[in-house]
């Protein structure tokens, strides 16, 4: 259980999260190009790297959440707890020390640039910070590994419920060494649905409540986990047919998109083009209610 020592601060100049600049264009940073594919083998090392990384991540986690932890405010609603540092100390660490010359993505500590190397790995050490701080069981350690660009591994660790979610470009997606695939719900009406709000919900217009209540009058049932990853991997699955959410980060998106893709779904922006993990709307369904999605985000968002 969560320590009752939580403070609140305001921003801190020495703040992990205040040196961290999540704009798009930081985030993306530069990459020499090579124009060599990985190989194979290639491939399955960084797998395997990104799956030690998320365990070793994910029992940081659950010891934490045993043995209790300190939680700060990075904003009015926005947490961050000891254990979201701790994970992303020891995944940066594996990284650092099998890769030493490949960029990093972190959410706490933001982007360590290395000579533009080709290779970006991309951490959200603790997706589900808000569920974690009040002992609600459903949070995950999220990596993703960029090469020349492109996302070619995906690996969602859920560590409650010992689920992990691994993707390759190309060659599928699985959860616990077993081929996944999307839904087959074949419209809106009979569609189980997910989403998620930023944490500006309090002080902005654009807060995605609008869109919550026309999708929660069309579809079958609304869920909201609390965990974008997770949300996208059970996209993957099956277990939702679609997801939408604005204003989510690299971190938030980079495994579990192509997770979804390499599923047999469609990742997209709010207007069905092509989606990236630096931009700031995403749907994810499992392709057939794809077209019903952006219809009903574009008319929400068209007044
Ligand atoms: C958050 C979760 C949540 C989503 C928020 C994210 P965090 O990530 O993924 O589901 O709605 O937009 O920021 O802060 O728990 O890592
Ligand atoms: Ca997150
Ligand atoms: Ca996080």
């Amino acid at each position: 259980m969560k320590q009752e020592s939580e403070t609140h601060r305001p921003p801190q100049k020495d703040d992990p999260k205040e040196k961290t600049d999540n704009s798009a264009n930081f985030c993306r940073g530069f990459y020499r190009r090579t124009n060599m594919s990985l190989s194979h083998s290639e491939l399955d090392h960084l797998t395997n790297i990104a799956i030690e990384a998320a365990q070793l991540g994910g029992s940081i986690l659950t010891d934490y959440a045993k043995k209790g932890f300190e939680i700060h405010k990075k904003s009015q609603i926005n947490l961050v707890t000891e254990a979201d540092l701790a994970s992303e100390k020891t995944i940066i660490g594996i990284i650092n020390r099998t890769f030493p010359s490949h960029q990093i993505l972190a959410e706490e500590e933001g982007l360590q640039t290395q000579d533009q190397s080709p290779y970006k790995w991309i951490i959200d050490p603790l997706d589900g910070t808000t569920n974690f701080a009040h002992g609600f069981p459903m949070y995950n350690v999220s990596i993703g590994v960029e090469y020349e660009g492109d996302v070619h591994v995906g690996v969602v660790l859920d560590p409650t419920r010992n689920e992990l979610f691994v993707a390759q470009k190309g060659k599928g997606a699985w959860l616990n060494n077993t081929p996944i695939h999307v839904s087959a719900t074949p419209k809106l009406g009979d569609a189980l649905l997910v989403t998620g709000f930023a944490y500006d919900v309090h002080t902005v217009a654009d807060n995605n409540l609008k869109e919550f209540c026309a999708f929660s009058l069309r579809a079958r049932g609304m869920r909201r986990t609390g965990t974008a990853a997770i949300d996208l991997c059970y996209v993957a699955c099956g277990r939702f047919d679609g997801f939408w959410e604005l204003k989510l980060n690299p971190w938030d998106t980079a495994a579990g998109t192509l997770i979804v893709e390499e599923a047999g779904g469609k990742v997209t922006n709010y207007t069905g083009k092509p989606f990236s993990i630096y931009g700031q709307d995403i749907i994810a369904s499992n392709g057939m209610i794809h077209h019903e999605m952006v219809r009903v985000l574009e008319d929400m968002r068209a007044d």
